[in-house]
């Protein structure tokens, strides 16, 4: 039978066990770890944050940027040619350079009738050429041919070159950079 004195005395050295437990200094161990734990947290936020931002730029970005780009002077396409024109892609960063420039191809029908093309077939989007002697567009990668109105030929695209928007303004031809219709978004 213990006295009520040394009850006591256990109950104090319990306590003080206890506290030393609380209190005990942290190792060199803990403090490598936590480190190690904190800097792979750290490495990791600033390996994932190109992701994400890749991932929600599309949100961010407008749908469409596009605006009206002048394609020059309209005495620049002869009646009843095509020609050759590029012009400047309204959304650009400028790291963008020479990517920058979008060729396209117009086709003058009248004085006032005009077809301004994309460059890209239609099939996996290698750039078309214009033949002049043929009057068509053939692309170089698969054999792919298109009438001078843009319409499918033959080969392997199954549907005609995609036109640009396009409107006279003050004696210029003006296309609509930075959009381009799609089977999924046409004119
Ligand atoms: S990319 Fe033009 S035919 Fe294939």
């Amino acid at each position: 039978m213990s006295s009520p004195g040394s009850d006591r005395i256990e109950d104090v050295m319990t306590e003080l066990h206890e506290r030393e437990d609380v209190a005990a200094p942290v190792s060199r161990r803990n403090v490598l770890l936590r480190l190690g734990a904190a800097l792979t947290a750290l490495g990791g936020a600033v390996m994932a944050l190109p992701i994400v931002g890749f991932v929600f730029s599309s949100f961010a970005r407008p749908k469409h940027a596009a605006a009206w780009v002048s394609l020059g002077p309209l005495e620049q396409f002869p009646v009843n040619q095509t020609r050759l024109a590029v012009y400047r892609n309204p959304y650009t960063r400028p790291w963008d350079g020479d990517t920058a420039n979008i060729p396209c191809w117009v086709r003058r029908i009248d004085e006032q009738n005009f077809q301004v093309f994309a460059i890209n077939c239609t099939h996996l989007g290698c750039p078309v050429r214009w033949f002049p002697g043929s009057r068509l567009f053939m692309c170089p990668c698969h054999g792919g041919a298109f009438y001078e109105d843009g319409s499918r030929a033959s080969g392997p695209p199954e549907r005609g070159l995609y036109e640009h928007q396009h409107k006279i303004e003050g004696g210029n031809l003006i296309v609509l950079g930075g959009y381009l219709p799609t089977l999924a978004e046409p004119l």
